[in-house]
């Protein structure tokens, strides 16, 4: 299908309910990540969308209500911290291309002077966790990152989950090492300990899927949470988070994803995917199985099914 159909709330509401049904029946659901041993446990059946419109209703289907793991997506929200924060100066910290490598790839470091390629690796989220501990302790950054999570999903019930931080601390080495490898090259400035526990924990923040489509309006309205809302960021720093989705949200599978679904969207491990719908939608989506490249196998079908049946592809 092709153009704009411009679904209204009841067509939304039957595409939401058949994309759950035929996600319910897949028996290929990919494989929950398991190097962080907290997250080997969710249940691979579970499955969500939920939709946050232009109108200011969630329409929501499957397991919107289950708390997971958001990983990744997190990267998303501490980028817009640190923007607020330090503004253009990040740039001199972390660069804006595409890196073509896994989420946790080191080779670029070593050719590239300790400069990421991008805020959404792991090597450039930890740079720009690092940054906000220019201004803030760790306690007080996380406490910054939550604030505006909160705040953008006008929820205040959204929460670090301790356990899954504790299980990242003890497993993440090779986190490790890319900070101790930034640290040399003068990238980070912290002891390189003290940004990766900043950093797991706030990869480890628990939301619903309803909760990341509420906290995703900022991207799709113009740095606002709804078209009329109140604002949320500058319109220009949404465009650029935006852009840095649609080309490096999915690390390595990036380019598959604006191939696709055609909009910009941010993945993690937990099998959670924060698209963005631009003056349309929010979208979180939902199901831990994840596929080769480790990101959720069904969640990037099902947006394709929407995108496909809406019409929203920027292109
Ligand atoms: O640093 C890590 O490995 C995790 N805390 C986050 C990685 C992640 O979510 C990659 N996404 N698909």
């Amino acid at each position: 299908m092709s153009g704009r159909l411009n679904p209204d709330a009841a067509r939304l509401r039957e595409i939401v309910d058949e994309i759950c049904a035929a996600m319910a029946r897949e028996t290929e659901r990919g494989k929950v990540a398991d190097y962080i041993p907290q997250l080997a446990k969710v249940d691979p059946g579970r499955f969500a969308l939920a939709l946050a419109t232009a109108e200011g209703e969630v329409i929501a289907g499957g397991d919107a209500d289950v708390r997971f793991s958001i990983q990744s997506i997190s990267k998303v929200f501490a980028l817009a911290v640190a923007l607020g924060r330090i503004g253009d100066q990040l740039w001199t910290r972390v660069g804006r291309e595409p890196s073509g490598d896994p989420f946790n790839s080191i080779v670029q470091l070593e050719h590239e002077r300790g400069l990421p390629r991008n805020p959404f690796i792991n090597a450039g989220a930890i740079a720009v966790t690092d940054a906000i501990l220019s201004r803030f302790e760790p306690r007080e950054a996380l406490g910054q990152i939550l604030q505006f999570v909160r705040y953008i999903a006008d929820d205040d019930d959204i929460a670090i989950d301790p356990a899954v931080a504790k299980s990242e601390t003890e497993s993440g080495w090779r986190n490790a090492a890319l900070a101790n490898f930034m640290r040399d090259f003068g990238t980070i400035q912290r002891h390189p300990e003290k940004v990766i526990g900043t950093y797991f924990h706030h990869c480890a923040i628990a939301m619903t899927p309803r909760q990341l489509a509420r906290a995703g309006r900022f991207l799709a309205f113009d740095g606002k949470l709804g078209p009329e809302g109140p604002r949320a960021i500058a319109p220009r720093m949404a465009r650029q988070i935006n852009a840095l989705m649609l080309t490096c949200g999915h690390y390595d599978g990036s380019g598959e994803f604006a191939f696709r679904v055609g909009l910009p969207g941010k993945s993690g491990v937990g099998g959670g995917i924060l698209a963005v719908a631009p003056g349309q939608a929010a979208i979180g989506c939902w199901s831990p199985g994840l596929n080769a490249v480790g990101n959720s196998h069904l969640a990037s079908i099902a947006l394709e099914m929407l995108a496909d049946r809406t019409g929203w592809s920027v292109f």
